[in-house]
Parts: structure tokens; C-alpha cells; sequence
């Protein structure tokens, strides 16, 4: 099990905040995970590949980083693939893999920052999918049980941006590997509007043209963390009941939402940037100009300045709305 102390995590998250952790651990293969019960009483936060995630300037606990690797296809059932990866694997990797050997039914997640292992716990989402419609099972390790399980797809509890892993397993199992159900035969889901627009009559569409066209809209709409840092989108869509939309949809007819089960979806980005903050900058940190879902680092942003920036917008979308819109990035 290696570990470092002290340790400099300014390359570990998107944001690209300076923060340092009192300890790490990176856990290399199945044996690191069995030997985690030591940090049962303790303070530790799993870190994927840090891309939804605001750290503060120093972290007094021990961060768990799983950089186990491995992708293999473990069974071939009838229709289908059973795909495994390391929590460890970077997701984008995994998924041009996947597209790479023929394994269908991943490519609307092309790009997404992050790791494996993390795509399962907040179950992320992008252009008409999301995790949960591949994962098969997740294997982990209760850290303060010592025991190893499967959890199947239904057992997680997926919702948007959430899972078990998220709610009231958090801190109490990591995740090694994931098992994916994959497709043998290519079906595009054009089912978000504007991937459908990008691809237009194109004949020939391949699962590689349709995972370039979400990595051009990704790109042409998210920084790239290279460059600027950010979470991705800081926010999540808040979802009202039926009265609620009706009242602000008649203030406000140009309002973007969607139906979903529990009532209306209302874009976020939108509400944040009718209170004026789409490209404002407050010091070091500011509202991405080309979507206001997204907060950034204009340069040395500590973990502070990010909580100070988001709580002024919560209120100011509550003001103007009276909408409560909620962080999906975690601060630790
Ligand atoms: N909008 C605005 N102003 C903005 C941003 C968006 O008016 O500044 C409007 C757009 O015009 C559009 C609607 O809001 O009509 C939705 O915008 P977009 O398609 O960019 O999607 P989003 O709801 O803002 C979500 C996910 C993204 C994901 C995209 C595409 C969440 C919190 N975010 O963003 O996920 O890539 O849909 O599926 O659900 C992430 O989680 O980090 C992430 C980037």
C-alpha cells in the first residue's frame, strides 16, 4: 500500500485548488482495499478523479484514492456483454475502450471527467443517459465491516446525480470495480434534442462519430480542466412540483424545464443566469461564461472562495425564484 503525507493535491482536482491532505493512500490492487479496517475510526474521503469535488486549503483526514486498474469482458449472455473495470480506470479511457472493442451502450458518456469508480456513486449523466443504465453490479469493501459484496444495479438506489454510495454508504464502502452491461450491437439514443440536432441526417453513424459529437458539445459548453479549473457543473437541476412550475412558467414563459416523474426539472443554468451571474467573476473564482452551471477557478481560488461564490447564487436564485437549487459537487 503506498502512501505520502502532506500531500500536494492541486493535480488530484478539477478545480485545481492548492489544497493539502494530512495523508493519502493509494490503493493499487483488491489487497489495499482488504487492508483498509486501520482508517475505520477515522477521517477519510474517497477520491476518484476529483472532478466533483471542492476541497478545503488543508484536509486534516486521510484521502482513499483507488488507482487500481483493469478492464476485461467477463461473460457473454445473451444479447449482451458483462464488462468489468477498476475503480481506478479514467472514465473517458474506459469508455473509448469500450466503443474500441464493440461494446455498445456507453457512448453518450464519452468525455466525462472522473474516474470508474466514482461514476457508479453519483451516478452521472450526460446527453440522454446515465450510469445506471449500464451498470450491472458494483463490488466493494465495507471500510469499517471489512466485508467485500456485490451490490447490484437495483440495490444502489439510483436517482439523478445520486446513488446509495452518495446517501448512507458514504464513507462506509468503496468501490474496486464495476460490472457494465454493455451492448453487441450499436443502438444510437438521440433522445437529448440537441445531440440529435449535432448528428443530423448523417447516415453512417458509428458509436465513435456519436461519442466525438458529445465530446464536441461537451467542449464547446464545459471548460476543459486542463485550461480552467471547475467541477463541471457545481449545481444540480432542481425539480418542483406541478403548482410551483405553473406559477413561475407564467412570470417567466421563456423558462427552460422538463417533466420528470416528481414534477418539473427547471435548467439551472438558466435560473443562475437570469440573476445575472453567467460570466461574472467575484477575485479568484467565477460563473463560466458559456454556461452558468458552472463555477471556475480564475486563478489560486481556494476552496473558501468556491463556498462563498455558490452560497451567493443559492441565495440569489432563491430570491428572485424562491427555488432552492443544491450543490452536486461534494465539499469536503
Ligand atoms: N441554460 C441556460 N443558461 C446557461 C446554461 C444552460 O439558459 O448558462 C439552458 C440551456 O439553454 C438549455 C438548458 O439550460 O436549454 C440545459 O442546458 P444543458 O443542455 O447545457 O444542460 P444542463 O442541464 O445545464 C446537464 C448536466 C450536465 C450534462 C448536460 C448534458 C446536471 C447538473 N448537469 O446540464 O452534466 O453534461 O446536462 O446532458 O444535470 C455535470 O454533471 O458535471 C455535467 C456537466
Amino acid at each position: 500500500m503506498r502512501t505520502d503525507s502532506d500531500f500536494l493535491l492541486k493535480a488530484y482536482n478539477t478545480f485545481g485548488i492548492e489544497a493539502v491532505a494530512k495523508k493519502i493512500v493509494f490503493l493499487e490492487d483488491s489487497d489495499d482495499f482488504r487492508k483498509l479496517g486501520d482508517y475505520a475510526g477515522q477521517s477519510f474521503f474517497i477520491l476518484g478523479g476529483g472532478s466533483n469535488v471542492v476541497f478545503p486549503d488543508r484536509y486534516n483526514g486521510t484521502v482513499l484514492h483507488p488507482v487500481n486498474k483493469g478492464i476485461a469482458l467477463v461473460e457473454n449472455r445473451d444479447g449482451y456483454y458483462i464488462v468489468e473495470a477498476a475503480a481506478g480506470e479514467v472514465w473517458a479511457e474506459f469508455v473509448d475502450y469500450c466503443i474500441s472493442q464493440g461494446w455498445y451502450g456507453v457512448e453518450n458518456l464519452a468525455g466525462i471527467p472522473g474516474t470508474v469508480g466514482a461514476a457508479p456513486v453519483q451516478n452521472v449523466g450526460a446527453y440522454g443517459m446515465e450510469a445506471k443504465d449500464v451498470v450491472d453490479a458494483v463490488h466493494c469493501f465495507g471500510i469499517v465491516s471489512g466485508e467485500e459484496r456485490w451490490v447490484g444495479r437495483n440495490e444502489c438506489r439510483f436517482a439523478y446525480r445520486w446513488s446509495r454510495f452518495k446517501g448512507e454508504w458514504a464513507g462506509k464502502y468503496i468501490i474496486d470495480r464495476v460490472r457494465f452491461r454493455l451492448n453487441k450491437t450499436f443502438v444510437p439514443n438521440l433522445s437529448y434534442k440537441a445531440l440529435a440536432t449535432a448528428i443530423g441526417d448523417k447516415d453512417e453513424l458509428t458509436a465513435r462519430l456519436l461519442a466525438n459529437t458529445v465530446v464536441s458539445i461537451r467542449d464547446s459548453k464545459l471548460p476543459n480542466p486542463k485550461e480552467i479549473g471547475s467541477a463541471g457543473s457545481f449545481f444540480k437541476n432542481p425539480v418542483v412540483d406541478g403548482e410551483t412550475y405553473g406559477r413561475l412558467k407564467e412570470q417567466y414563459p421563456d423558462m427552460v424545464a422538463f417533466p420528470v416523474e416528481e414534477g418539473f426539472k427547471l435548467a439551472a443554468g438558466w435560473l443562475i443566469e437570469q440573476c445575472g451571474w453567467k460570466g461574472k467573476r467575484v477575485g479568484r473564482v467565477g460563473v463560466y461564461e458559456k454556461q452558468a452551471l458552472v463555477l471556475v477557478n480564475r486563478g489560486g481560488a481556494t476552496g473558501a472562495d468556491v463556498r462563498a461564490l455558490a452560497e451567493k447564487i443559492i441565495d440569489d436564485v432563491q430570491a428572485k425564484f424562491g427555488v432552492q437549487i443544491e450543490p452536486e459537487a461534494i465539499m469536503v
